[in-house]
């Protein structure tokens, strides 16, 4: 059984026409004193239980109500719960590199699995080690794939093209979708001003003339895309394209891309966007690798081909 939070129906509803079921009924409301109440409609005893929740914003509210519907799933007696979360927002709070602070991509472990979760099924993680932070089984998949047909369809003259890691951190991903497309990598290196902004301090790599195509985990207010972009064009770089797992686009998001010489972002639908449009946003569904995914666990088949 698909069930669904309120934070990205379309894609929930994606996954089940997918899978040729329909998704469960559910309802959360809101109380007066701006708590949350769930509940199901229909019975969950002993079925097989699939809540897909990305925790975009307003995060905290989309964290508690799959927190209230693994916690009602499971006094419902379903007999195994997985929390599918296409979007992991708080896996960048992931290291204590500050003193003083939360590393919250563990506590929202915790939480997800003292809520009663039996699995996890997620997407492109900031960090791949925030996969550690859980004691139950993690189904880690990757948009790579989705993303490497993007750039192989939509830009022409691919062999012309270098893979940009626009930060440090990004390195790996850059490396493995450049022996995908068989193509060099470049990378910058980022340092981060504050939540919203970020300076570019140099670039790695041979960009003159090429065509840039920039690859991220997400894409939240544009500051490290558009600091990447302005780094590519000064080096010489010929048209600039970009792909993200996760197109958060907050704040100034939407201006700085419209702004910028970019020629296309496309980011996967984990989050759903309902903001300002631009005609330089694309978006790769990925649906039908959650979906293979779901059955895949379902049956207790093998999902590890679907992880890379
Ligand atoms: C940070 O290290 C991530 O990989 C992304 O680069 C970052 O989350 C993007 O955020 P923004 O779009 O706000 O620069």
């Amino acid at each position: 059984m698909i069930f669904s939070g309120q934070s990205n129906l379309p894609l929930a509803e994606e996954i089940a026409e997918n899978l040729g079921v329909p998704l469960g009924k559910s309802v959360t409301e809101r109380f007066a004193n701006d708590c949350l109440f769930v509940r199901y409609e229909q019975s969950l005893r002993e079925g097989d239980i699939f809540i897909i929740q990305s925790l975009t914003p307003p995060v905290q509210d989309h964290l508690v109500e799959l927190l209230m519907m693994i916690d009602a799933a499971k006094s419902s007696s379903a007999a195994r719960v997985t929390a599918v979360i296409p979007y992991y927002a708080y896996a960048r709070s992931d290291k204590k590199d500050a003193p003083r602070i939360s590393i919250t991509a563990r506590l929202v472990a915790d939480l997800i699995q003292t809520s009663g979760a039996d699995r996890v099924l997620t997407m492109t993680l900031h960090s791949a080690q925030v996969h550690g932070f859980f004691k139950v089984p993690v189904d880690h998949l990757s948009a790579e794939p989705v993303i490497a047909n993007y750039f192989a369809t939509r830009v022409d003259n691919l062999e012309n093209a270098v893979v940009v890691a626009p930060d440090a951190g990004d390195i790996k991903r850059a490396i493995s979708l450049a022996r995908r497309l068989a193509l060099p990598i470049a990378f910058i290196d980022k340092q981060r001003l504050s939540d919203t902004e970020v300076a570019s301090r140099g670039l790695v790599g041979e960009v003159k003339g090429k065509v840039a195509l920039v690859i991220d985990d997400e894409v939240s207010t544009a500051g490290t895309l558009t600091q990447a972009v302005d780094a590519l064009r000064q080096n010489g770089a010929q048209a600039i394209y970009a792909a993200f797992t996760h197109g958060v686009y907050v704040g100034p998001a939407i201006d700085r891309i419209e702004k910028s010489p970019i020629v296309e972002v496309a980011a996967t639908n984990t989050c759903i966007y309902n903001g300002r449009s631009s005609d330089k946003l694309q978006t790769l569904n990925v649906g039908p690798l959650f979906a293979e995914a779901i059955w895949r666990i379902h049956r207790g088949e093998s999902v590890s081909s679907l992880f890379t």
